[in-house]
């Protein structure tokens, strides 16, 4: 039997709790060819560059043999359109534009840095369930909870419909996981997720039409900019885009925070201190634990010389987002946490015309939730270590954050007192 290469060891499960020195292997030839055809790219500047070559495509429809992926889904729903993170320009350009005038600056400035308040009660609720107890799952009790309600509140999707949205939204995840099948078949099963997903916020759509409201949804219907309204499909697919790209890597980040924090007691502490510091701190896992570990979505539409390699046009890329954040090229002592690190431009977000739109939302989360969880949680310790871990190699991130802790500090209570005793277990 032939021996595994190093990336297919990285897409197997049994490496999901430490993939990092199967990064460092990777490293050591930049771009390297899998069997069947997909360039794997491991280095931040050979990475960094293929984020900015407009040589290469987000848009499925340039991999070969993969037009099936495009064809209608067989369950009698409408198609959806490709959103805008499957889009190259001018496409791309033109739909993210749209829908950035209701999320951000300029158009709308305060609509994130509005929600901090929100962001804190919600937060605030979720801990103070934590003292009925001496144990929580960070995952379901905390980190699952809070990007879930600020994706719906955003949306202006009633808090009750959050179950289903669990469900779509596992579903469209998993079809992201190179693992669970061939491109073209995971797709397909995407294709057909997102048409279930897009008959529900049709029917959103239809209440916001007759009544709107502050929400983004809204936003998009009643815009009158330039290039604007967009089309029905659009809003659909990026009303889809939007609630699975900001739910899963949320979540990990925030679990990747709390078991970062636990496993570096003195961080915890100086947190605690100074919560000033979270702001690096939490781009400092970006780069560390990121979420996001690698990206296959992405295809040559040229041939393309980079890293002592020719990679032919129509070539599928693995870009190795989470072994370039650990090159020693680019950052220094890169394997170690480093909170107050400045010389920090990470691959976490991407980078490039689809850099993660939601960056603003997803860092404002985790400062409010790993501020609070520092503050309030006295003495929290793993209670297993590793953790679980869900098998996706894309998108990574415990299953469940099983931590155990000596009390509450009440909401109220100054940020300081709260003591820690770190790992054990
Ligand atoms: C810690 C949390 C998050 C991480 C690590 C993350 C990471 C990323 C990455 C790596 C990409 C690039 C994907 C690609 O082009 O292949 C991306 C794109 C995107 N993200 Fe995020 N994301 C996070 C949270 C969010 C949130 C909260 C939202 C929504 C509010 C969001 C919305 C998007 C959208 C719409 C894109 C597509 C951008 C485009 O194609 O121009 N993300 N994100």
């Amino acid at each position: 039997m032939t021996q595994p290469s190093i990336y297919q060891q990285v897409l197997d499960p049994a490496h999901r709790a430490n993939p990092y020195p199967l990064y460092a292997e990777l490293r050591k030839t930049p771009v390297t060819r899998e069997d069947d055809g997909t360039y794997v790219v491991s280095t931040y500047k050979e990475i960094f560059a293929l984020l900015h070559d407009p040589r290469v495509s987000s848009d499925p429809r340039n991999r070969p043999g993969v037009s099936g992926a495009t064809a209608a889904p067989d369950q009698g729903q409408p198609e959806l359109p490709l959103s805008f993170i499957n889009h190259d320009p001018p496409d791309h350009d033109r739909l993210r534009e749209l829908a950035m005038r209701p999320f951000g600056p300029p158009c709308t400035p305060g609509r994130i840095d509005g929600m901090r308040p929100w962001l804190a009660d919600i937060t605030t609720g979720l801990i103070d369930k934590f003292a009925d107890h001496s144990r929580a799952d960070i995952v379901e009790d905390f980190a699952y909870p809070l990007p879930v309600a600020a994706i719906c509140e955003l949306l202006g999707v009633p808090l009750e419909d959050q179950p289903r949205f669990h469900q779509w939204a596992d579903a469209l995840i998993e079809t992201l996981d190179p693992a669970t099948g061939p491109f073209e078949q995971r797709m397909r099963r995407a294709r057909e997720v997102q048409a279930e997903l897009g008959q529900y916020f049709s029917h959103l759509l239809d209440s916001r039409a007759r009544q709107p409201g502050d929400d983004l949804i809204s936003g998009l219907l009643t815009d009158h900019g330039p290039h604007a309204p967009m089309s029905r499909g659009d809003i659909l697919a990026t009303a889809s885009l939007l609630l699975v790209a900001g739910h899963e890597t949320t979540v990990n980040l925030i679990t990747n925070g709390m078991l970062t924090l636990i496993r570096h007691p003195r961080v915890l502490d100086r947190l605690n201190h100074h919560p000033g510091l979270v702001i690096t701190l939490v781009e400092e896992l970006l780069r560390y634990e990121p979420p996001v570990q690698m990206r296959t979505n992405r295809t040559t539409v040229a041939d393309i010389n980079i890293g002592g390699t020719t990679i032919p046009k129509g070539s599928p890329l693995a870009l190795m987002l989470a072994a370039g954040n650990r090159d020693p090229g680019r950052f220094a002592d890169p394997d170690s946490f480093d909170p107050g690190r400045t010389d920090n431009a990470h691959l976490g977000f991407l980078g490039g015309i689809h850099y993660c739109f939601g960056a603003p939302l997803a860092r404002t989360e985790t400062q409010v939730a790993l501020s609070e969880l520092a503050r309030r949680l006295v003495n929290p310790w793993l209670v297993a270590d590793p953790p679980p871990y869900r098998p996706n190699p894309e998108l990574r991130g415990p299953r469940h954050l099983l931590v155990e802790y000596d009390a509450v500090v009440p909401a109220k209570q100054k940020a300081g007192q709260a003591a820690f005793r770190g790992t054990a277990g």
